[in-house]
């Protein structure tokens, strides 16, 4: 059994403790906005905030988080929209928008530790793929939500 909290509700998961928490999240909870896209830590599109960090949730068993503070793009945008989600919107960010979700987390962690982050800064830390090739409008979007 594994217990943490996931958008502000504790959380008790009878699962091996090696699921990972993309599939704890998906299957078990029913939080679909967290995405699979390679399974493998590649591509971006589980990422959730864990404890404050952007963190793959492919690559998270779910055994290793134990009293840990998970929020998901669910979690995020519960009462209004983020203003992360509200610059992604204005710079037309979104195209598919399967990857948007992933992308939104890893930006408003990384707009915690810098509000004002360098264009240089976001392409570095924001490694998230997205193959519809939305990367210059992320980096506006994001410098706008950063604003
Ligand atoms: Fe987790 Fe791609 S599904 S990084």
């Amino acid at each position: 059994m594994s217990r943490f909290t996931v958008n502000n509700q504790p959380t008790e998961y009878r699962l091996d403790p090696q699921t990972p928490l993309l599939w704890a999240l998906r299957d078990a909870s029913n939080l679909t906005g967290t995405k699979y896209g390679c399974g493998t830590g590649q591509c971006g599109a589980c990422t959730v905030d864990i404890d404050g960090q952007a963190r793959r949730a492919c690559q998270v068993p779910i055994g290793s988080i134990e009293g840990s503070y998970v929020t998901t793009i669910e979690g995020l945008s519960r009462e209004r929209n983020h203003p992360v989600q509200l610059a992604f919107l204005a710079e037309n960010v979104g195209q598919c928008g399967f990857c948007i979700p992933g992308m939104v987390m890893a930006a408003a962690a990384l707009l915690r530790r810098d509000a004002d982050p360098s264009e240089d800064r976001i392409r570095a830390e924001l490694t998230n793929l997205c193959r519809c090739g939305i990367y210059p409008r992320l980096v506006e979007a994001v410098q706008r939500a950063g604003r």
